[in-house]
Order: structure tokens, then sequence, then C-alpha cells
């Protein structure tokens, strides 16, 4: 018997189908039927900045009871305190850690000395909290998730890429990232990709390739992020040239299903990855799917707070 009570998320790699599934079922829960944690307080620390998730989460916690504090870099792993004094300090206060930070590495650490859940609000490496309101996203519109076809166009190396990967592997889609050679996925990525589906059996299938209208091609599910992830700002410019070609546009929209939808995790650089045209085309769900942050968040601090058995 699994249970979700004090569980990290760090990323997707941590569920089975079956949980994945669990999580998605939970976030649909009714109003009326949210579970209350009144006393409880969650510690979230904003590294890099956010609008969706810290007010997602912030939402979210009010919805359950749960007081949220956010903090930001004055406040928590400043002053040369080690990782380890302030992991041990918050988990004196809070019943729970959402983090947004650099290196993947870091949340890690975090988690290795925390005795409360940790939840990653986005690394340079993984964005979980979006790849479970994606996936949510996805169900409502297509219905299901296996055997949907899902194109990624842009930076194939980054977090949502990474997400998807991990996404498509145990919901068994059938993922195609289009990306320049200099990024597409870490090899590393990939095979964990496929691992995953090896070991449930999603019959998750993943290609990569430098054609943008060959990732696109038939797919169900167009997706796309920033060419330059927070962090890589300085390096904003010199995509623009690399990534020319790699535009969701009219154009390569129409590679796709006739009733393909499109997604971004949102902030949106309109006329870089993604033109106008397509962000406010009636194929796209973008504000369904921030929305979803909110609904998928919350069904996740229920379970790790509340415990309940698989
Ligand atoms: N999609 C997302 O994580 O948005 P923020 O960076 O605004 O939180
Ligand atoms: N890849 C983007 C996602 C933002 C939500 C970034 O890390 O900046």
């Amino acid at each position: 018997m699994q249970t979700f009570k004090g569980r990290d998320l760090l990323t997707l790699a941590e569920l089975t189908p079956g949980e994945l599934a669990h999580v998605l079922d939970v976030a649909e829960t009714p109003a009326e039927s949210w579970p209350r944690f009144d006393g409880a307080s969650a510690g979230m620390i904003f590294m890099k900045p956010s609008l969706r998730t810290r007010v997602s989460f912030e939402v979210g916690c009010v919805q359950l009871g749960v007081h949220p504090i956010v903090m930001g870099p004055f406040d928590a792993f400043s002053r040369e305190e080690t990782v380890h004094d302030t992991v041990k300090v918050l988990e004196r206060y809070v019943d729970l850690i959402v983090l947004r930070t650099f290196a993947h590495s870091h949340i890690e650490e975090v988690a290795g000395h925390a005795s409360v859940p940790v939840i990653n609000a986005l690394t340079d490496d993984y964005h979980p909290c979006q790849g479970l309101a994606d996936l949510l996203t996805i169900r409502q519109h297509k219905g299901a998730l296996k055997g949907l076809r899902l194109a990624y166009v842009g930076d194939g190396a980054n977090n949502m890429s990474n997400t998807y990967l991990l996404a498509g592997a145990l919901a068994g889609m059938q993922v195609a990232i289009g990306a320049p050679a200099a990024y597409q996925p870490a090899p590393a990525v990939l095979a964990q990709a496929q691992e995953l589906a090896a070991r449930y059996g999603t019959g998750a299938t993943f290609a990569v390739t430098a054609d943008a209208a060959e990732a696109v091609a038939g797919a169900d599910v167009v997706v796309t992020d920033t060419w330059a992830s927070m962090g890589h700002e300085e390096e904003h410019a010199k995509r623009v040239v690399e990534f020319a070609g790699y535009s969701v546009t009219p154009e390569l929209m129409a590679k796709a299903d006739a009733q393909a939808i499109f997604m971004h995790c949102l902030p949106a650089h309109r006329g870089e990855e993604v033109a106008n045209e397509v962000i406010d085309s009636a194929a796209s769900v973008v504000f369904d799917e921030a929305e979803n942050r909110l609904h998928a968040q919350r069904a996740w601090m229920s379970l790790v707070l509340g415990g309940e058995e698989l």
C-alpha cells in the first residue's frame, strides 16, 4: 500500500502511472469535498521570479486552511546560512516546503535534510507542478492521455521539455521534441523517460528531431516554452537567432491534427516562441492550463498533508 503522506515531489519520476492518475482525479475534487488542514503552514521560497506558481500555491493553501508564508532570496539561503541549517529551522515552523530555485541539486539537498514534504516549484531541470497541471488540462480537453501525440517545439533541454518527457512516459503518450541540435534533451533524461515507460509498460514513445514540422506532424497537443529560461536571460538575443524556425505559427499548427490544442506554461514571449494568432486562437488552452496549476497543487498538498492511501 503506497501512501502520499509526507512525500516529496522533486520530479514526476517519483510517481507511478497509477499515482499520477490519482493526483489528477483528486485535482478535480469539488470544493465542498476539499479537506482542511487548519493550523498547518507552508513555507514557500522563491529564488526566481514567479506569477502563476506563487499565486496558485498561495490560493491553494488558503483553500485548504494552510497558512502560506512566501519568502525570497532576501529571507532564505541568505547571509551564508547553510542549506542544512536553513531547513532545520524552517521545519520547526512549517508543515511543507515549496521551493523554486536554480540547480536541481539545491532542492535535492533541501529534501535530503527536510523532515517535512518538499515540493519543487521549478528548478533549472524540472517543473513537476506544471507537468501535473498540463496533463490535467490535456485530459480535460482530450478525454484521455494514453496514446496521444504531444509535440514540444523550442528549447528541448530545459525544465519543461524534461518534464514532458517524464510526464509522457508515465501517461503513455507519444512525445516528439523539435529542437535545434544544440538544444535537444540530455541523453540521461531521455534514458530516464525510456526506462520509466519500459518499467511500467505504458507504451510511451519518444522522438527527437531538429525539424519542427516533423515533430508537430499529426500532433494532438502542440506545446512550447520560452527560448531563454530564467537564469539564461543574457543569452536571449543569441537564442532568438538560433531558434528562428521554431516559432509556433499558424503554418506550423497546420501540420498538427485538425483538433490539436496549443499549450504554453507561460509567461509567453509573443512573436518569439509563439505567434499571437496561435496563442489567441480557439486551439489555445493556455489559461485553462494556468488555472489547473491551482487544482493540481491543491491536490498534491492535500495528499501529502493528509496521507490518503492507494
Ligand atoms: N508557469 C509558471 O511556472 O509560471 P510562473 O513562472 O509565473 O510561476
Ligand atoms: N522554462 C521556463 C519556465 C517558466 C515557467 C523557465 O525556467 O524560465
